[in-house]
């Protein structure tokens, strides 16, 4: 019997099974259950299926995948224009939110299906200013669909009939993803090098002092330091919308959290300190933020439909009261749904939890199988990632059975 988690609140599935132990084998054996296959799939999401799909292929051997049941078929999961109110809708899976981020002003976020109990917990900051396009917008526009009902509803017939139109488009149709060196002055560009360069060996960075993984993190950070350096990787992914939004996610983060359970509460009962935004992050986010309002003040394309920054705001000019304008309003978010790591595939030496059989150290029939295992956050949206790392999975899975 090969055991493999998969996704989905992990730590809540380990406290579950033990309390369910403990509580004596009344409504079934756990030896039984362990006996009688060949595999057993913990978490039935994106890599859980992959990875019992592959397995499946083999007649000869049997495996169960146990899911705590949860199916989401809400218009705003499965409708691509609905995504953009999915994040606010309080819905999201168990309806857990964060213990309060004290670096971001107490914001709570929603704890995403993925975020796993760990150290390395990674995910694409995101900083969400915005402009109002007052003027020459064509029509239909991202608007449209909420001011117009007539194009509302020839909108919504041609997806209802042929899943095509208006409602396909998720945020946005257009995307940037930029390097470093494009969108940060000389200065800017500088300080942000430095901010990410060893200190040497007998030193720690401030933020360092919080960190649980911390020869881990000095290796990922000479690597994201060559990345940041390079003209090839994008630092930032910018949404360019005609809703007027200036969004940039973070490609290269160096902010790293911890998730905790801490079991008193219920609804909040995920300790995740990601929102310590590192001071590296928040250089990146505020070059973004005045790289995005310099275009939208002197780009002619931009200025024909008379964009008016509504975040941070123009009274917000120096760097302290950029950011204090964004966190204030909530504009700062430490996940954007890609939450990576907690288990990464690293040495012991380094911190790491898997190695590159996705076996957890010192484990040997026991396997993780989703973001959790990425030891840095790909520069990309996450669930592609995840397809891949399972697919490789059940490859190496299947491989040990021979
Ligand atoms: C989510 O939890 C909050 C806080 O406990 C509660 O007020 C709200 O009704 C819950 N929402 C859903 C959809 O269950
Ligand atoms: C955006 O601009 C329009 C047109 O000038 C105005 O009616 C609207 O109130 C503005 N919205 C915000 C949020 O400022
Ligand atoms: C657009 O049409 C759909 C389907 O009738 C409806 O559910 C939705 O509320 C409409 N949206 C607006 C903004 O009127
Ligand atoms: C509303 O949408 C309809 C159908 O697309 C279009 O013919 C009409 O001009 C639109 N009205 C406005 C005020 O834009
Ligand atoms: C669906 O697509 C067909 C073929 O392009 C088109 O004739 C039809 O009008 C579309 N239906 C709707 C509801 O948009
Ligand atoms: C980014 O910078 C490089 C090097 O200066 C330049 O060749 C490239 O055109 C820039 N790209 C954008 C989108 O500004
Ligand atoms: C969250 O973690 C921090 C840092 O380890 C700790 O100080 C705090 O008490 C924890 N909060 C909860 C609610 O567990």
């Amino acid at each position: 019997m090969d055991l493999f988690f998969s996704g989905g609140l992990r730590g809540l599935l380990i406290t579950w099974l033990l309390l369910d132990v403990t509580k004596a084998a009344t409504s079934y054996d756990g030896r039984t259950v362990k006996e009688s296959y060949d595999y057993i799939v913990i978490g039935g999401g994106t890599s859980g299926l992959v990875v019992a799909n592959r397995l499946s292929e083999d007649p000869k051997k049997s495996l169960l995948v146990l899911e705590h049941g949860y199916i989401n078929d809400s218009p705003n999961t499965m409708i691509p224009r609905a995504v953009a109110k999915f994040p606010n809708l309080g819905i999201d899976f168990w309806n857990v939110t964060s213990a309060p981020l004290e670096k971001l002003q107490n914001l709570r976020t929603t704890v995403q299906m993925a975020d796993v109990v760990g150290a390395n917990f990674q995910d694409h900051p995101q900083m969400m200013a915005s402009w109002n396009l007052t003027s020459g917008l064509a029509v239909p526009n991202p608007g449209t669909l909420a001011s117009n009902a007539t194009y509302n509803a020839s909108a919504w017939a041609e997806y209802e009939g042929n899943r095509t139109g208006p409602y396909t488009v998720a945020w946005s149709n257009t995307a940037a993803f930029l390097p470093l060196r494009n969108f940060t002055s000389a200065a800017a560009y500088a300080a942000i090098m430095d901010a990410v360069a060893d200190p040497g060996s007998s030193k720690r960075r401030q933020e360092d002092e919080e960190l649980i993984a911390l020869a881990g993190y000095r290796a990922q950070r000479a690597i994201l330091r060559r990345h940041l350096g390079s003209p090839d990787a994008a630092a930032i992914e910018y949404p360019l919308t005609a809703g007027g939004l200036g969004t940039s996610g973070l490609n290269k983060p160096l902010s790293r959290g911890t998730i905790t359970l801490a079991p008193s509460s219920t609804n909040s009962n995920i300790n995740n300190t990601l929102g310590n935004i590192s001071p590296a992050d928040r250089a990146v986010v505020l070059a973004a933020v005045r790289w995005i309002r310099d275009l939208y003040a002197t780009s002619p394309l931009l200025a024909r439909y008379g964009p008016v920054e509504l975040a941070p705001g123009l009274a917000a000019q120096t760097d302290e009261a950029m950011w204090t304008a964004l966190v204030s309003a909530g504009l700062v978010r430490p996940s954007n749904a890609h939450p990576s790591g907690t288990c990464a595939m690293m040495p012991t030496a380094l911190g790491g939890c898997v190695g590159a059989d996705l076996r957890v150290h010192g484990i040997r029939r026991l396997a993780v199988v989703d973001a959790s295992v990425m030891p840095l956050i790909p520069g990309t949206h996450s669930q592609t990632t995840v397809y891949a790392v399972a697919e490789k999975a059940a490859d190496l899975i299947k491989a040990r059975a021979r």
